[in-house]
């Protein structure tokens, strides 16, 4: 994902120590602006990791013997190897792929398994290009009672998450994809239960433990540790960039404008997206194969033509490839990526005379 010439710039102040006053005010400043854009009165922590560290916490943290995980890709996959790699029970949902979670069967897998502790949701599946009802899904969980965490990494950003309203205990995202940050940087709100939990649990080791989070954070000590200081103050000013364009409607706007234009010229080059219609992620597009060319082919020749696109993941690795609309993107990069998807598609079916 390609970063915002302003986050870059923001990124390369001089490096100032994670105690100073001066540090803290950006550290306040990009927790408040999260939590407007995420719609929570929840504390937000910034972890030095990967988005994957927050699935490592959520496990650690909330869940002692066993939960759900709703795997819709390779995502929801990883959130599952990473509760069996803590010795945690799992009960999968897993429908075909480019299917949604469906409300139903998650409430039937609630009454089936009363004794779970929490559910994993992957908001957006970015391996198969697939958004899940996330407000339906959050809503059947809460009637149960159950923690829930909503892996938010390609979606945070790009589209609507009403954390408070939704109920959400644990919703998470990487800097490097909707705000268009370099990686690095885990952003992740934690609900009053999802502490009172953390409270009563033990072996949750320290680097990720969710007290010692909110006590930092509480006290106005920012982080526990080292914070990423360039990716936060990136963050902070990605999201002012936001502010001073409208807010974030403007942005999902953004996101949903960039993402029809890439759907609408990819249907009138013949193509088709892989999710079931109705389910398409507005942040990145999942893409068959043109007839007689493999996703690996099509990509390896849009990278000839000059463009990365992203290659398909996990299972779909062959059949498709990937076009994301995440982070900084000009709306002729698009014109002039769909031009040469047309090239590419052109040369493959003119007969060599
Ligand atoms: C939906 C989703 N979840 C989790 C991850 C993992 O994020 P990270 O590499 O920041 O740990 C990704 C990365 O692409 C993702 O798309």
């Amino acid at each position: 994902m390609a970063c915002y010439p302003e986050v870059l710039k923001a990124m390369s102040i001089q490096m100032i120590s994670h105690r100073s006053e001066e540090y803290l005010k950006i550290h306040y400043d990009t927790v408040a602006k999260v939590r407007e854009f995420i719609e929570t009165d929840n504390p937000i922590y910034l972890f030095a990791s990967a988005g994957t560290g927050f699935m490592e916490a959520s496990v650690l943290n909330c869940v002692k013997e066993k939960m759900i995980v709703c795997v819709n890709g390779s995502f929801g996959k990883r959130f599952a190897d990473v509760a069996l790699a803590h010795a945690r029970k799992i009960v999968k949902i897993a429908p075909p792929l480019g299917e949604p979670i469906s409300p139903e069967v998650l409430d039937e897998s609630l009454y089936e398994n009363s004794d779970i502790e929490a559910v994993a949701l992957t908001h957006n599946e970015t391996s198969v290009g697939l958004i899940n009802d996330l407000k339906t899904l959050t809503e059947v969980v809460k009637k149960h009672g159950k923690l829930v965490f909503v892996d938010a990494v390609s979606s945070m950003g790009g589209t609507e998450l009403k954390t408070d309203d939704w109920g959400i205990d644990i919703c998470f995202s990487s800097s490097q994809k909707c705000f268009g940050v370099p990686p690095g940087l885990a952003i992740g709100s934690v609900s009053k239960e999802a502490l009172e939990k953390s409270k009563k649990m033990s072996g949750k080791g320290w680097y990720y433990d969710l007290c010692i989070w909110q006590r930092y954070h509480e006290e106005g000590r920012g982080t526990p540790m080292t914070s990423t200081i360039p990716q936060i103050n990136g963050l902070k000013s990605a999201l002012e960039m936001i502010e001073e364009n409208g807010g974030k409607k403007w942005y999902f706007d953004l996101y949903k404008k960039r993402n029809n234009k890439i759907r609408k010229g990819i249907e009138t080059m013949g193509l088709s997206t892989f999710p079931k219609q109705g389910y398409e992620s507005p942040t990145v597009s999942c893409i068959n194969a043109p007839a007689g060319s493999s996703g690996p082919d099509f990509y390896n020749d849009m990278r000839d033509q000059g463009f990365e696109l992203a290659q398909g993941y996990g299972e779909l690795r062959e059949q498709t490839f990937r076009i994301g609309n995440m982070g900084f993107i000009k709306e002729d990069d698009i014109n002039d990526m769909l031009d040469a998807m047309k090239n590419v598609i052109d040369k493959s079916t003119t007969p060599i005379i």
